[in-house]
């Protein structure tokens, strides 16, 4: 597999989110999310860390976009901060903050590089949780009013747009397990409930954008996606695959299909709704038509699979403990990016985007470079089997590698190197990874480059280049 080539037109991007980039946390009059304040409680994140600072991509944005520009990135996905615009959520706008992401959109445009929104990544408005948060039902219509405001102001400039990234974790991990913000333990009922109205929140978003934009919207929302990958090729294993991927397997949201389902086909998986039929918000069936909205592409968040068998009456995933993992500790998984773009586009039928995917490396500086040799040979096995995807007739249009640079990777603080551009967090200081040296070669040929060891081109070389 040494000559994957990639459409001419194929979207190359890049992404981060605001929280976990833009620091600023006290700046220009922004109001407070359940971030600022899960973080503020000892013992909840890594080190005690929290984005205050972050990258100070607020501050830094011209230097960051034109990094982008020399690695010849076509698409930057980044997430506008809620209560950054809207201090209380509603009502009193922040103008400097809404400046601020004007500013960034211009300074993309100006360089070639389309921005990517995502409306909401997790920054939740700190005095709307107070009001219930995703258990308020009006919280869909907050949403909705600060999607409004914001396409008011962007729209112009602006044409790619995704509501929610990844309910599965933001409901799961922030309302169920309380590992994320807002960090709460709540019963499955209160769960479904939540996920119920963030789903509600989507279809008014979306609805919102068709019928105000300015420029022709193009609109998903960012699943996170957990492959089931068949274990060998024969029939009876790439159907268990296909169950096992749409079915829901446990007693919580983490799904493929509990959050996609209503938005793009109407209705939750069944197998779901009977497991959790008496926890279902009442007349649930009422909203499913306004969760429904057309949308222009699958948006998927993919990092890693589980394996899967057909064994006698059932299915069974495989024990790969075995497999290398991440930094994080994920299973490295290349066919994840073959079977994920394949089933899911089977399932809804829609082109695909890869918004996320990339792996956190325990980096290191030498002599000024950050040789991540380990994470050139993930992207390159995972890009190699996106693209064979591709070639069989799958419609990938795009591909984002988490992350543009190094950042807050959540509970996990700063310990997590996602980035293909290294910041130091004291200094502020950007050093393109040889990553990104590698990833600026993919982006100007249209194809994967082989393998390289360092040494074998000019980690110096970062001359602007686009293709
Ligand atoms: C995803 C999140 C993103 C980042 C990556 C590593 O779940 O959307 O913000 O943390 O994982």
């Amino acid at each position: 597999m040494t000559d994957i080539r990639f459409d001419k037109d194929f979207i190359w991007g890049a992404a981060t989110s605001s929280y976990q980039v833009e620091g600023a946390a006290h700046l220009d009059n922004g109001g407070l999310s359940v971030w600022d304040m899960f973080c503020r409680q000892p013992g909840k994140i890594a080190n005690d860390d929290s984005g205050e600072r972050a990258c100070e991509h607020y501050q830094r944005y011209i230097q960051d976009v034109d990094l982008m520009s020399r690695i010849g990135i076509c698409a930057y996905r980044f997430s506008i901060s809620w209560p950054r615009i809207l201090p209380d959520g509603r009502g009193r706008i922040n103008q400097r903050g809404i400046d601020f992401y004007s500013r960034l959109v211009d300074e993309l445009l100006a360089k070639d590089i389309e921005p990517w929104v995502t409306l909401f990544h997790w920054d939740y408005p700190y005095e709307l949780y107070s009001q219930g948060g995703w258990l308020n039902r009006d919280s869909a219509d907050w949403f909705a009013d600060y999607t409004a405001l914001v396409v008011d102001r962007l729209s112009d400039r602006v044409s790619q747009w995704m509501t929610l990234n990844e309910p599965q974790c933001f409901i799961n991990l922030g309302h169920l397990d309380g590992i994320h913000a807002p960090g709460l333990n709540m019963g499955m009922a209160e769960v479904i409930l939540a996920g119920h109205n963030a789903l509600r929140a989507h279809g008014k978003a979306v609805e919102v954008i068709r019928n105000t934009a300015r420029l022709p919207a193009s609109i998903s929302a960012a699943q996170a996606n957990i492959v089931s990958i068949p274990v060998t090729g024969s029939a009876a294993d790439i159907e268990a695959a296909r169950r096992h991927m749409f079915a829901i397997n446990e007693d919580r949201l983490f799904s493929n299909s509990w959050f996609s389902d209503p938005m793009i086909l109407g209705s939750y998986p069944a197998d779901g709704v009977e497991r959790f039929a008496a926890l279902m918000p009442e007349k649930f069936e009422q909203d499913l038509d306004a969760i429904r909205q057309p949308l222009d592409y699958f948006a998927t968040n993919i990092y890693s699979g589980v394996h899967v068998r057909a064994v006698g009456e059932g299915d069974e995933v495989v024990d790969k403990s075995e497999l290398p993992v991440t930094a994080m500790g994920w299973p490295i998984t290349p066919d994840a990016l073959y079977w994920g773009p394949k089933l899911l586009h089977e399932r809804y039928d829609l082109p695909i985007v890869i918004t996320e995917n990339g792996m956190a490396h325990d980096d290191e500086v030498n002599n000024g470079k950050v040789y991540d040799r380990e994470r050139i040979d993930y992207l390159y096995r995972y890009l190699s089997e996106y693209g064979r995807a591709i070639a069989e007739g799958v419609p990938g249009k795009g591909y984002f590698l988490w992350s543009l640079m190094d950042n807050f990777e959540w509970a996990e603080g700063y310990d997590k190197r996602f980035g293909i551009i290294h910041v130091d967090y004291e200094t502020q200081k950007r050093t393109l990874k040889y990553s990104a040296h590698w990833y600026r070669r993919v982006i100007a040929n249209h194809r994967l480059a082989e393998k390289e060891e360092p040494g074998q081109s000019s980690a110096d070389d970062t001359a602007p280049h686009k293709a």
